[in-house]
């Protein structure tokens, strides 16, 4: 059972979990996290009070700070007109200008911004090319498939030879430190499962379509190369991360499927969510799966230059817990409401597009999942710069920021002007060798 996944969990009692029931997954082992957390996780919680992630920031204010440094930064540089390319989007800036981008892959790993910033992916691994779009065997993968090369304990940063339409029969179970890598070709997961990111860190997930996902399950899958087990029914997710942490989902187009387009939960956290293209869904992200987890309180997410578009109607994303920065999306498309919360998130939203729909009662961008304002007067959600149209309205609550935060707050917020341009190219993109992407 020597496996590389186990020695890179986070939580000692996730190990048990999973080495002693190969036989579970979201759901159940859900449930089972919830008992486990009733008694032994609460107990020991309560005796000293603190909630501690390896991997979670002491200071929230002060990443979400950062990412409006760097988005002042690349509008700044936009402005000076100092590359002719450059968007006022700092991540599509850091890397969109080279030409040479199919030599120069691995930079893309060097710019992420946020809580997923530290996400290297496959950055210090060979290069794997997926050739093989079918064959899908999920405990023996054959080399060349994408299950192959996701389940390999070495790092790996992983393209496509061309073209392709992947069908898989089960979740595919992804080991740390890969790069998934569609630029130059067009990568559809589609049609069957789609993609798991549990007790693993170091994830980078770029340029994919990811659509149609189905709920599979009930079945054996491999997770490495050593180890494979049981897996129940899966909700049928688009990006599902569970217990996990520094992942990085970058430009990639999600649509249509059974469950989210993308979920975070038990105790996943330093998670960047940026320049993704969202359509026709209706719970698009969840980011914590029950208020009596209270270990989600670790869970960190930037969500950044996205566009939530057309079809969409709720979760954009839904937060239990955690810290949550929304900064410059485009929010074009909602049927019931835009974000959404319980538990006590707090939610830090700025410089977005928020267009509210034509419907009168679906105005208001928020949602408190809790019908008793007493209890979620404090909780801290608090909106800057944001430009409201149609009437949108955003209903804050809390504390607001630290004084200390106020300034490179304050310049965020002025970019909210610019989110069109932001993230006119969100989604996964149409690049070409020898010229800029
Ligand atoms: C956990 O505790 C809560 C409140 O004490 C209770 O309502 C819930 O049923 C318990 N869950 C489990 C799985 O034991
Ligand atoms: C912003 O630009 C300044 C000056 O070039 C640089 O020192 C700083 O590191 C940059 N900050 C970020 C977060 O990009």
């Amino acid at each position: 059972m020597a496996n590389a996944l186990y020695f890179l969990c986070p939580l000692l009692i996730m190990m048990m979990l999973f080495i002693n029931a190969t036989a579970s997954k979201s759901i159940e082992e859900a449930e089972q996290f919830q008992s486990l957390s009733n008694s032994t996780m609460a107990n020991r919680l309560s005796e000293n009070d603190e909630l501690k992630h390896e991997h979670a920031e002491d200071d929230p204010e002060a990443i979400a700070s950062m990412v409006a440094t760097s988005i002042r930064n690349s509008t700044e540089r936009r402005k000076l007109g100092y590359f002719s390319c450059t968007t006022g989007n700092p991540i599509d800036d850091c890397w969109r200008c080279d030409r040479h981008w199919v030599r120069n892959r691995k930079r893309l790993a060097d710019c992420s911004i946020g809580f997923g910033r530290n996400a290297i992916g496959g950055r210090d691994g060979r290069y794997y090319v997926v050739t093989d779009s079918g064959n899908d065997d999920p405990v023996n993968p054959r080399p060349g498939t994408l299950r192959h090369a996701v389940i390999q304990d070495a790092p790996l940063w992983i393209v496509f030879k061309h073209d392709m339409v992947i069908t898989l029969k089960q979740e595919l179970m992804m080991n740390s430190f890969k790069t998934i890598d569609a630029r130059g070709v067009n990568v559809q997961i589609a049609y069957g499962a789609c993609i798991t990111i549990q007790f693993v860190t170091n994830i980078i997930i770029h340029g994919l379509h990811i659509h149609d996902c189905k709920p599979t399950g009930n079945a054996m899958v491999r997770n490495s190369p050593s180890h494979y087990g049981w897996r129940t029914m899966a909700d049928g997710d688009g990006i599902s991360i569970f217990g996990s942490s520094h992942i990085w989902i970058d430009h990639n187009s999600l649509s249509n499927c059974a469950d989210g387009l993308i979920d975070a939960i038990m105790g996943s956290t330093a998670i960047t969510i940026s320049n993704n293209y969202f359509t026709h869904h209706n719970e698009v992200i969840l980011l914590g799966h029950s208020d009596s987890y209270i270990r989600d309180k670790v869970m960190q997410v930037t969500i950044a230059f996205n566009h939530f578009g057309e079809g969409l109607i709720q979760r954009m994303p839904r937060c239990r817990h955690g810290y949550f920065h929304v900064v410059n999306n485009d929010y074009t498309h909602w049927e019931m409401y835009a974000i959404g919360g319980s538990a006590d998130p707090t939610i830090n939203s700025q410089g977005n597009r928020y267009l509210a729909p034509v419907n009168p009662f679906a105005k208001e961008v928020t949602k408190r999942v809790e019908p008793w304002e007493g209890s979620w007067k404090h909780w801290n959600w608090r909106s800057e710069g944001d430009l409201m149209l149609n009437g949108a309205y955003f209903t804050a609550s809390g504390r607001a920021a630290p004084r200390s935060y106020a300034r490179a707050s304050s310049l965020a917020a002025k970019s909210s002007s610019m989110v069109g341009t932001i993230t006119s190219n969100a989604g996964a993109l149409s690049c070409h060798i020898g010229f800029q992407c």
